[in-house]
């Protein structure tokens, strides 16, 4: 028997994802090229293997090009005012038309048994219903956009109840007044106010581009966006508005609403590529993902240890102690000590952790246990889990910062700290010395 350890390492690695997915609610919206495409089928397995997970999904599909082909079979014309499309009573019937026949096509793909995939006889249960009210955008500039509509109400308690029977719902671009009208939405403004109503955890977007990119207009570096707070999204927008970046054209229509989900309680929005097959679980299921993931604040948090972080800090010390380039802790002890550990969290996640041991009548500390995840390294992670030790050692009294180190010299020398003897340690730390590890003792003036 082959021991496969890679897997059995990315098998734990998946595991907190898996935990913490149970039974929250994700908004999925696509645009009407996904289906129109055929890249449907390979999102079906996804999202089969999400529903198996106790993910609850709400999809909202668009139908732009198919609504575009419609008008054009009919030889119809249809006029825009600020972006939005004018329609008339003949293409609001068109958009009927395409919306009814994709919305068919989406039902058939869920109910597929798909044999021979991953997920065989694991057909979906599709819910559709009133859920979205509209009211009519009514005059602009003039021009009466007639039933051209917005989202006035989302009915999340309908939805809910289908989710908590296990069903998936399906939302169409199309929403209906208390009058009986029938109004021709966005799909980014229906995914957003379904995400906002249910309090989703995730609102995620396909897009055609892989990440956001600012590609200043006038063409200095692009730099990638793969995480945005909500202020660097405004921000992102206004230089959009300026001319100042340009950006691709469906994230001109997705950014907008993603940032406003974010801002009215969605905790993530995600903007993946539908270009990708498996984008899906690549961006919920791995530490950096693929796309750009908006959240309200920083992702990146720095704070005091709680005794939940117990079983993440021992993943993520275990390889560390195994390769010998830390000492040995176990539960009961980490369980003690915890209250002496800060920790840097990303997304939710430990991304490193060290320790503060103080030997007051010495006026001195030792930092210990300092990791670093190999995912987060090398941005800084490490300097910041430095720096709040050494504030934390100085508000204590301390004078002098210690660590022992067998690996990490130069990491340590780098940063102001020189070596020195096992006899300068403080006396408590030196009857603790482990003579076999031959540890290099570095000390920092703080
Ligand atoms: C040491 C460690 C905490 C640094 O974390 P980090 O978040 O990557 O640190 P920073 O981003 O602040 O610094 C990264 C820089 O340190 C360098 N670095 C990392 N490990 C190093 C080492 N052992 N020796 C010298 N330099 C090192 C990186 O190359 C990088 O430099 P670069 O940007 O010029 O390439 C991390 O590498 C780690 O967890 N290592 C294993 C555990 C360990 O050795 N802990 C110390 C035990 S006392």
């Amino acid at each position: 028997m082959r021991f496969d350890t890679d897997f059995v390492a990315w098998f734990r690695s998946v595991a907190p994802y898996v935990n913490s997915f149970r039974h929250k609610t994700f908004v999925l919206a696509f645009g009407g090229e996904v289906v129109a495409d055929g890249k449907f089928i390979e999102l079906v397995h996804d999202l089969n293997l999400l529903a198996s997970l106790g993910v609850r999904l709400v999809l909202v599909h668009g139908a732009r090009p198919q609504i575009e082909a419609r008008l054009n079979e009919r030889n119809l014309q249809t006029s825009y005012v600020r972006g939005m499309r004018v329609t008339d009573a003949a293409a609001l019937q068109c958009v009927k038309e395409s919306i009814g026949r994709i919305r068919v096509e989406i039902e058939a793909l869920l109910s597929m048994g798909l044999p021979n995939s991953p997920m065989a006889n694991a057909a979906i249960r599709v819910a559709s219903g009133n859920f979205v009210t509209a009211r009519p955008v009514g005059i602009v500039e003039g021009v009466d956009l007639m039933h051209t509509g917005e989202v006035r109400r989302i009915d999340a308690a309908a939805i809910r109840s289908r989710l908590e029977q296990g069903e998936l719902a399906l939302l169409s671009p199309l929403g209906y007044s208390p009058t009986g009208e029938i109004f021709n939405l966005t799909l980014e403004n229906v995914a957003a106010e379904a995400a906002i109503a249910l309090k989703a955890e995730k609102l995620i977007f396909l897009m055609d581009t892989e990440v956001l990119e600012k590609e200043p207009s006038d063409g200095s570096e692009v730099s990638l966006l793969p995480e945005l707070t909500v202020a660097e999204g405004k921000a992102l927008l206004q230089e959009f508005a300026r001319q100042a970046v340009r950006l691709p054209e469906d994230a001109q229509l997705y950014l907008p609403f993603a940032v406003q989900a974010c801002e009215r309680g969605v905790a993530r929005v995600h903007l993946i590529s539908r270009h990708i097959d498996g984008a899906v679980l690549m961006e919920l299921f791995t530490h950096t993902g693929i796309g750009t993931m908006i959240s309200e604040g920083p992702l990146q948090n720095l704070r005091d240890a709680r005794i939940e972080d117990v079983g993440a800090i021992l993943q993520l010390i275990e390889p560390l102690e195994a390769e010998g380039t830390l000492v040995r802790r176990n539960r009961e002890l980490l369980e003690m000590e915890i209250g002496r550990f800060v920790v840097i969290e990303h997304d939710s996640m430990i991304a490193g952790c060290a320790a503060l041991y103080p030997f007051p009548r010495d006026a001195a500390c030792e930092l210990a246990c300092l990791a670093v995840h190999p995912d987060y390294r090398s941005a800084g992670c490490g300097d910041a889990l430095l720096r709040n030790i050494e504030a934390k050692a100085r508000s204590q009294g301390s004078k002098k910062l210690f660590v022992l180190t067998t690996r990490t010299a130069h990491w340590f020398i780098e940063r102001g700290f020189v070596e020195t003897d096992v006899g300068e340690l403080p006396k408590a730390k030196q009857g603790l010395y482990n003579y076999q590890r031959r540890s290099k003792v570095f000390v920092k003036n703080i």
